[in-house]
């Protein structure tokens, strides 16, 4: 991918509890891809979807708890924001006025097919309920915001999880049908990425990691915490001086996914020979685990406790990223006022 003074934009849903799931799955790629398009003379644009997730919180406290932890927890992650333009979705005015005006280019039915207020439809027909029952247009209009989100900055390249796939094609065929309408390319059409390969992390009762089934490794937490979760990853009842196929074995399934390669590779060959442990290769792992994300926990808590050194850098960045959306803004509205 030709990434040479290219944009590539993602916005982050705070959504609380993070896993190694999602570091591995999308927060260390996404800051990668960053990096390298920075390195390319291109631009990371990267926001808090802070208004995004009004939808599912309505608490103001924990609202705004889980907006600095997803702030700090890219920062500890190793996102750099003096090289990306970094900042909280909300404090760009021009993105709520591009939604406003892309509503009018927006056929109803795209949003009847965006896959939220499906899954949202289906479950209240389960229940017997009326198709809309409990829905708001927040959820409804969620893809309208999101392709403000990303044609506001003239983004070229999005990356992001597969769920999210559809609404960046939404995207597309919005700004697509808004060219169409003035004969011109007026906005540009984003191209969502994704980890084609990606391995789904598996989680400690070897379904996919997920916040949803409770059998996470935290991504912040202390040593102990760490060791208990992974104490608790579940193991069969072979012979310990079997000789074992590695890919059968969760463990070895999950150090794959995050361990250092010399360890996985000592897992691999401890397993092949027979005679390692499941609760040696525990021991081994919850330590490296340990080990690795102690430096990300560390800075972590540090940004937490200065969050107003975060909050300033927020700031700065949404100057730099105000300074981006403003003309693109303008030409649309200058092509469609005709001023
Ligand atoms: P959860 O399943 O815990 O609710 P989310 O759906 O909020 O996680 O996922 C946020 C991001 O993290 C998505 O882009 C997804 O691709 C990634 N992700 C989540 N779980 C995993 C996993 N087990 N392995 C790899 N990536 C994951
Ligand atoms: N909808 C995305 C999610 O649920 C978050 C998001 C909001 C986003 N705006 C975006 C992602 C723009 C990429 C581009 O994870």
């Amino acid at each position: 991918m030709e990434l040479s003074g290219k944009c590539v934009l993602t916005g982050v849903k705070p959504t609380g509890t993070l896993h190694i799931g999602n570091y591995v799955g999308a927060i260390k790629p996404a800051i990668e891809m960053g990096n390298r398009v920075i390195e390319n003379g291109g631009k990371l644009v990267m926001f808090v979807a802070d208004y995004h997730a009004i939808n599912f919180m309505k608490d103001p406290e924990r609202l705004s708890q889980i907006i600095k932890e997803a702030a700090c927890t890219y920062l500890a992650c190793g996102l750099n924001p003096e090289k990306a333009i970094f900042f909280r979705q909300s404090d760009i005015p021009e993105v709520f006025e591009m939604t406003s005006l892309l509503t009018n280019f927006t056929p109803k039915g795209f949003m009847n097919k965006a896959h939220a207020y499906k899954a949202a439809v289906d479950k209240n027909v389960a229940k017997g309920e009326p198709n809309d029952a409990g829905i708001n247009m927040g959820l409804y209009n969620y893809p309208i915001l999101m392709a403000a989100d990303i044609l506001t900055y003239d983004s070229d390249y999005v990356p992001v999880g597969k769920d999210q796939v559809q609404h960046v094609e939404i995207t597309a065929d919005i700004a697509g049908a808004i060219n169409a309408c003035y004969k011109k390319e007026v906005l540009k059409l984003p191209k969502a990425i994704t980890q084609e390969n990606a391995a789904v992390l598996p989680g400690t009762d070897g379904r996919k990691m997920s916040k949803s089934y409770n059998n996470v490794i935290p991504l912040f937490a202390d040593a102990n915490e760490i060791k208990k979760a992974v104490m608790s990853i579940k193991t069969d009842c072979q012979d310990i001086n079997a000789p074992k196929n590695p890919e059968d074995i969760l463990l070895y399934q999950i150090a794959r996914g995050f361990c250092a390669s010399e360890l996985v590779q000592e897992i691999e060959e401890g397993l092949k020979k027979g005679g390692m442990g499941y609760g040696t290769i525990k021991k081994m792992m919850a330590e490296a685990i340990a080990n690795e994300l102690a430096p990300i926990h560390e800075r972590y808590m540090d940004h937490m406790a200065h969050y107003k050194d975060v909050e300033e850098m927020l700031q700065l960045g949404a100057q730099k990223a105000r300074t981006l959306a403003k003309p693109v803004l303008e030409n649309l509205k200058a092509t469609i006022f005709n001023k």
